[in-house]
Formats: structure tokens, C-alpha cells, sequence
């Protein structure tokens, strides 16, 4: 196939890396790859294109006079903002959903009102447009307080925290935020989870329901889940503590129903809904959907696959999801460990050489993705907040562990930081 892949971080580049990978592992012949805009590490594997990924007439001009067979949309930017829709009028399949079915991440008020009507179980919430209901809110729920900002935020859009005042300041940061086109600021507080969380991805055609492995990510910024959220700093699956039966028990609680109940409003997902949950004391809720793949738990699930991406995502894409083989997984695990640039997650240094990839990946089983990278007169350099995703299969966790920490060391970049303690206490059972 001929295939274009928005987007710029790792885990599109991850997705590149899957389908480049199909032809050594099937003897099929290769795919002739496309990115747009890409990154330095897709640009080793994919024909670069210098499209703004947004720009839903832009992309599908450039699909058209690739003759591309299949359009695959990584972030949410260009799904919220009409791209697949765009892509799709011009006849050519792609996976992802519509603007309007991308709402469910667009808008934490809608997918409220979704997961409502599906009997979807999730935190009781209260959608909020001015302060002073944010401040009953809190007081109706108590510490911790969770304040979500309704629309996307590039990951700086959700505050937890025991302190109330914080907790009013992020609501009032929100209110105040401009959202050209997007109508009143809305604020949504919610009932705090507790428990670990899974990230589990589930593959829609708009009516069937293909789950992947779960995963999980570490979000915030440093070792023993201390310091701000981030967009995530390492993931790894599977989940060996994971109860018997969770991806079946959300794919009938909490996928389903909501594609169920996207189709009857008639406004269709296909692509992927990433279910983001937390396992209570109380039973499974969810936490977020979001209209795309994560990041970075996609560079570890796609490590574990074994049936040919491209096969399953335009099967979802042509809507031909009902009648598409089991997918098959490898046994191993994976684990990916995020070198972030210095300053990550509030404001990063860019420009730092980056050195010593080569040498990540002369470990056994490792893999390094780009991310922030960008190419200066052949020197490559960080231009970004999370700069690579390094990834290691293993035959258990504490292998893909040892291999993963043996290829970030090798990688050398100025300032940066990483997590040191992703998957340590799975490993450890
Ligand atoms: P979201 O963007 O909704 O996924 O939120 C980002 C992160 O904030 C989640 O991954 C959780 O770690 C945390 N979070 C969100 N909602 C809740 C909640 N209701 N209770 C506890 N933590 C939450
Ligand atoms: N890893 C979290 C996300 O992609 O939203």
C-alpha cells in the first residue's frame, strides 16, 4: 500500500516503524511510506512532506497526488479540527474519526454526556461555566480536587490536587483562556479515582470493537509519580497484575456502548477510542476517552503486535472490522522510557545536540523513536519537550526493563531527564 501518516512525535513514529517492519516480517512486498509533517526518525523510513497536519485541505491534496491508499491521523489536533472528514470527501480511506465523533476527545463535557446515555461508568462530574459553581463543586466532592479544562490542552488541561485555592486558579486560568470559535470556556470537576490506571486502545470501524493490549503509562514528570503531569513519560505492557477478564469487561461496559450510542446520535467513531481508566476500589471507571492512539503507550502495544498494522487499521477504515482475523501478539513484553528535554513539562530548552542513538540500538531489542528532533546541517537536535521514546522488548518486563535503561544510557542530550523507575514495580510482580 501506499501509505501517508499524520503527524510528528514518536508515536507516529511508531506507526511508521510497524509498517516498515510488515514486509521483512510477512515477505510481503514493502509499503511505499509518507509522512506529513514527519520527524527526523520517520524521515529514515517515510517520504517526508512539509503539510501542516491541520490543514485538512492540505492533506488531502497531498493524499490525492500521492495516491494514497490509506490516510492514518496520529494526533487530535487535525482530528478535532476536520481532517479525516477532509481526506474521506476526497475518497480515499482513512483511519480516524470525524471532527464531530472526535468531540469525545475534543470536549470532556460531551464525552460526559455520551458516557451518560451508554451507562457508561465513570466519575460523577459536574460541568461548570463560571467560578463560583466550580467552588460549590469542590466543596460538594471534597479533596482531592480534580479541575479539567473542557477542551484540548496539550496535556496542561487537567489539575489534581488537595489544595483548594490551586484548585480555583486552574479553573480560573481556564475561564480565562481564549478558545477562538469554540464558544464559552467550559470547566469540568470531577469525583476523584482512585486505584492504578490502564490505558487500553480500542479499534473501531463505527460499529465493531477490536481491542488492543492494555498498557500502562507513567504520567507524571518524575520517579515515584511525583511532580506535574505530563503527556507521558514511559508506558510498558502487558500488565501482568492486570485482573483476569479487563479488556473483555471494557470492551462491554465501556467501548461497545459508546460506539453503540456514536452510531444511534449518527455521528459515527471509527478509529481508534482510547479508553483511559482507573481501577477503583469501587469497579472500573473511566477516566478520559481520547480519538487517537496514546502516546507513549502506542510505541510498546505496536512493539507487541504481530498481525500487520496496516491490515487492521483499513479494515477499520473500510469498515470491515466485523469480519477481520484475531490479532496476534508476541509473547515478550515491551517498555518504552521517554528522554524529555531539559525544563519538561514546563518550558524546555530546545537545540541540544543528541548523540549516541546508534548505540542505543546495538542493545538487544532496542529501538529508539524520535519524537522533538529536528535536523540542523545534519546535526540532530531536540526541538521539543519529550525528544525520544526509547523502546526495548524482553522476554519479561525485567528484561525489556535491563535493555530499555541500557539503551537510554547510551543516548546522550544535554540537560534532559527521564523516568528511572518505568515498569519497576510490575517487573517486580
Ligand atoms: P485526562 O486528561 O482526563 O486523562 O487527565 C489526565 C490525568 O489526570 C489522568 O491520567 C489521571 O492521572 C488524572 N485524572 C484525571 N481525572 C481524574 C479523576 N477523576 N480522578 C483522579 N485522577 C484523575
Ligand atoms: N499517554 C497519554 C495520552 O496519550 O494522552
Amino acid at each position: 500500500m501506499k501509505i501517508l501518516v499524520i503527524g510528528s512525535g514518536a508515536r507516529e513514529h511508531a506507526i511508521v516503524h510497524s509498517f516498515a517492519q510488515e514486509a521483512a516480517a510477512t515477505g510481503a512486498e514493502a509499503h511505499e511510506l509518507h509522512a506529513a509533517p514527519g520527524n527526523p526518525g520517520i524521515g529514515e523510513l517515510a517520504t517526508l512532506h512539509a503539510v501542516s497536519a491541520v490543514d485538512g485541505g492540505a492533506v488531502a491534496a497531498l493524499a490525492t497526488s500521492l495516491g494514497a491508499d490509506l490516510v492514518v491521523i496520529g494526533p487530535e489536533a487535525p482530528l478535532v479540527a476536520g481532517v479525516a472528514d477532509a481526506v474521506r470527501a476526497a475518497g480515499i480511506d482513512c483511519f480516524g474519526p470525524s471532527a464531530q465523533a472526535a468531540a469525545l476527545e475534543g470536549s470532556k463535557a460531551f464525552a460526559k454526556d455520551v458516557m451518560a446515555a451508554a451507562s457508561v461508568p465513570t466519575a460523577l462530574a459536574h460541568v461548570c461555566t463560571d467560578i463560583d459553581q466550580v467552588a460549590d463543586a469542590l466543596d460538594a466532592f471534597g479533596a482531592p480536587y480534580v479541575v479539567k479544562d473542557d477542551g484540548l490542552a496539550a496535556g496542561k488541561g487537567v489539575v489534581v490536587t488537595d489544595d483548594r485555592q490551586e484548585a480555583l486558579e486552574h479553573a480560573q486560568a481556564c475561564f480565562a483562556t481564549p478558545r477562538p470559535g469554540a464558544g464559552d470556556p467550559v470547566v469540568v470537576i470531577e469525583e476523584y479515582l482512585d486505584g492504578p490506571e490502564v490505558s487500553l486502545f480500542c479499534l473501531s470501524d463505527g460499529t465493531s470493537v477490536v481491542p488492543l493490549a492494555p498498557a500502562q503509562d507513567f504520567k507524571r514528570a518524575f520517579d515515584g509519580d511525583a511532580g506535574p503531569n505530563t503527556g507521558g513519560m514511559g508506558a510498558y505492557s502487558p500488565l501482568p497484575w492486570a485482573p483476569e477478564g479487563l479488556t473483555e469487561e471494557v470492551v462491554t461496559r465501556v467501548a461497545q456502548p459508546t460506539i453503540d450510542e456514536m452510531a444511534r446520535r449518527g455521528t459515527p467513531f471509527a478509529g481508534v477510542l482510547y479508553v483511559g481508566l482507573a481501577l477503583t476500589s469501587r469497579g472500573t471507571r473511566v477516566v478520559e476517552f481520547n480519538a487517537r492512539f496514546g502516546d507513549p503507550e502506542t510505541q510498546v502495544v505496536l512493539a507487541r503486535l504481530t498481525t500487520p498494522l496496516s491490515a487492521v487499521l483499513r479494515a477499520a477504515a473500510r469498515g470491515e472490522l466485523a469480519d477481520f482475523p484475531r490479532l496476534r501478539w508476541s509473547d515478550d513484553a515491551a517498555v518504552t522510557v521517554v528522554v524529555a528535554a531539559n525544563g519538561y513539562p514546563s518550558t524546555v530548552r530546545s537545540g541540544d545536540p543528541i548523540t549516541g542513538i546508534d548505540r542505543a540500538e546495538a542493545v538487544e531489542g532496542v529501538h529508539v523513536l524520535h519524537a522533538g528532533t529536528a535536523l540542523d546541517e545534519g546535526t540532530l537536535r531536540s526541538a521539543g519537550g519529550r525528544v525520544l521514546s526509547v523502546v526495548a522488548r524482553g522476554e519479561d518486563l525485567a528484561e525489556a526493563r535491563r535493555r530499555v535503561y541500557a539503551g537510554v544510557d547510551h543516548v546522550v542530550l544535554p540537560g534532559s531527564h527521564h523516568r528511572t523507575d518505568i515498569a519497576e514495580k510490575a517487573a517486580r510482580g
